[in-house]
C-alpha cells in the first residue's frame, strides 16, 4: 500500500525563503490582503463588528482564507488584529470603522497596567488557527501580534496618532513607568504568539507598524530590549519583524532578533539589506499606492523590487505597507503572477 505524504507547509517556498534556502520561485503574500479590497470580505463582515468577527472562528477561518483563494499568495495570516489581546485581558477599546483602534480610558498610571494574558482568555483563537491549519495543507499561515511599543502608542494616545506625543512623553519623563508598561505588553504579546505557533501557525509576524518615530538610540534604549524578549520567546519558528518609516532602524528592528526584516517602500531592498547586514531574509516592498498606476507601470516595478530583491540571503515579495481597502484585486493577482513568473 502506498500513502502519499501530507504537504508539508515546512518545504513552501515562503518557508524556504524565511530561512534563506534556495526557492523555486519568490513567494508573496500581502499584509492586510485578507480585509476591504476584496468583494468576498466585505460581503461575509456585513452587519458584524470587526472584534466579534475575530472572535468568531467561522469567520476567522473563511476571512484568512479568501485571499489564498483569489490570490495564489504563498502563505496566510491569519485574521484578527494586534488589540484582540488587549480587549481579551479586558482592555475597554473598540476598532472604529475607518479610524481604527479606540481606547476609552487611555493609559496614565501604573493602576492602568493591564493584566497578563493566558491561552484560556483566547479559546477562539486556538480554535481559528488549528482549523485553519487543516484547511490550508501546504500553505503556510503566518500568525502575529503588534509589537509593545505600537500596543503601547494606542494605549496611551487613546486612539491613532500621527505624532506619537503623549506616548513620547511618558517614555521620556516617566521612563519607569514606560517599561513597566513595556515588560507587560511584551508577556502579552508573547503569550499571544505562543498561542497561535502552540495551534500550529508557522511563522510569525510582529508588527512594530508605528515605531519609526523614534531615532535608533531611542528605539534601543526604550524599546529594542522588549521586542527581543519577545522575539526570542517564538525562535522556533521564522520570525518577521516589521515597521513604517523604519529605514534608519533596519540594523536595530534585525537585532532585535528578527529572522527576516519587512521593509517599507523608502528604502530600496538591496540599500535595506546593506544596513540590515548578513544572516537575514528580507521581505517587502512594492509602494501599496502602486496599484492606482498602469498595469505595465506595476509590473515593470515590481519586476524592479525582484531586482533589488536579489541582494538578499532570503526574499519574501510583499507590499511596503498594507493593501489599500480602495485596490482592486487584480491587480494584486497580476502582482502575485509577476512575481511567481520571476527576472
Ligand atoms: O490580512 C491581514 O493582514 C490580517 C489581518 C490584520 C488586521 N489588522 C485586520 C484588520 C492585521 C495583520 C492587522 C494588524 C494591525 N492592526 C496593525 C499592524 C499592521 C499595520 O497596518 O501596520 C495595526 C496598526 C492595526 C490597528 C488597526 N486595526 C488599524 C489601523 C485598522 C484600520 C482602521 C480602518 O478602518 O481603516 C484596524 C482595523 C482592521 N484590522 C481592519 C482589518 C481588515 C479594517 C476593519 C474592517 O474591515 O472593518
Amino acid at each position: 500500500m502506498t500513502t502519499t505524504p501530507a504537504a508539508d507547509p515546512a518545504d513552501s517556498a515562503f518557508l524556504r525563503a524565511c530561512r534563506r534556502e534556495p526557492v523555486p520561485h519568490t513567494p508573496v503574500w500581502f499584509m492586510r490582503q485578507a480585509g476591504r479590497a476584496l468583494p468576498e470580505y466585505r460581503a461575509l463582515r456585513e452587519g458584524t463588528a470587526m472584534l466579534d468577527s475575530c472572535m468568531r472562528p467561522d469567520m476567522v477561518t473563511e476571512i484568512t482564507l479568501q485571499p489564498v483563494r483569489r490570490l495564489g499568495v504563498d502563505a496566510a495570516i491569519f485574521f484578527s488584529d494586534i488589540v484582540v489581546p488587549l480587549k481579551a485581558v479586558g482592555v475597554d477599546l473598540d476598532i472604529v470603522p475607518g479610524v481604527g483602534p479606540v481606547v476609552a480610558q487611555p493609559f496614565r498610571t501604573a493602576a492602568d497596567l493591564p493584566r497578563a494574558l493566558t491561552p484560556d482568555d483566547v479559546p477562539y483563537i486556538t480554535e481559528a488557527v488549528s482549523a485553519l491549519v487543516g484547511e490550508l495543507g501546504a500553505t503556510p499561515l503566518i500568525g502575529f501580534a503588534g509589537a509593545p511599543f505600537t500596543l503601547a502608542s494606542y494605549l496611551v494616545e487613546g486612539g491613532p496618532s500621527k505624532n506619537h506625543a503623549k506616548t513620547k512623553a511618558l517614555m521620556y519623563g516617566e521612563p519607569q513607568l514606560w517599561s513597566a508598561l513595556l515588560d507587560r505588553l511584551a508577556d502579552i504579546t508573547l503569550a499571544f504568539l505562543r498561542v497561535q505557533i502552540d495551534a500550529g501557525a508557522s511563522a510569525v509576524q510582529l508588527f512594530d507598524s508605528w515605531v519609526g518615530a523614534l531615532p535608533a538610540a531611542d528605539y534601543r534604549t526604550f524599546v529594542q530590549p522588549h521586542s527581543a524578549r519577545v522575539l526570542a520567546g517564538v525562535s522556533d519558528v521564522p520570525r518577521i519583524h516589521f515597521g513604517v518609516g523604519t529605514g534608519e532602524l533596519l540594523h536595530d528592528m534585525a537585532e532585535a532578533g528578527a529572522d527576516v526584516v519587512g521593509v517599507d517602500w523608502r528604502v530600496p531592498l538591496d540599500e535595506a539589506v546593506r544596513r540590515i547586514g548578513p544572516g537575514r531574509a528580507v521581505q517587502g516592498n512594492l509602494d501599496p499606492t502602486l496599484v492606482f498606476a498602469p498595469r505595465e507601470v506595476v509590473a515593470s516595478k515590481v519586476r524592479d523590487v525582484l531586482e533589488e530583491g536579489k541582494a538578499a540571503e532570503g526574499h519574501v515579495f510583499n507590499l511596503g505597507h498594507g493593501v489599500l481597502p480602495e485596490t482592486d484585486p487584480d491587480v494584486l493577482k497580476l502582482i502575485v503572477d509577476t512575481v511567481h513568473a520571476g527576472l
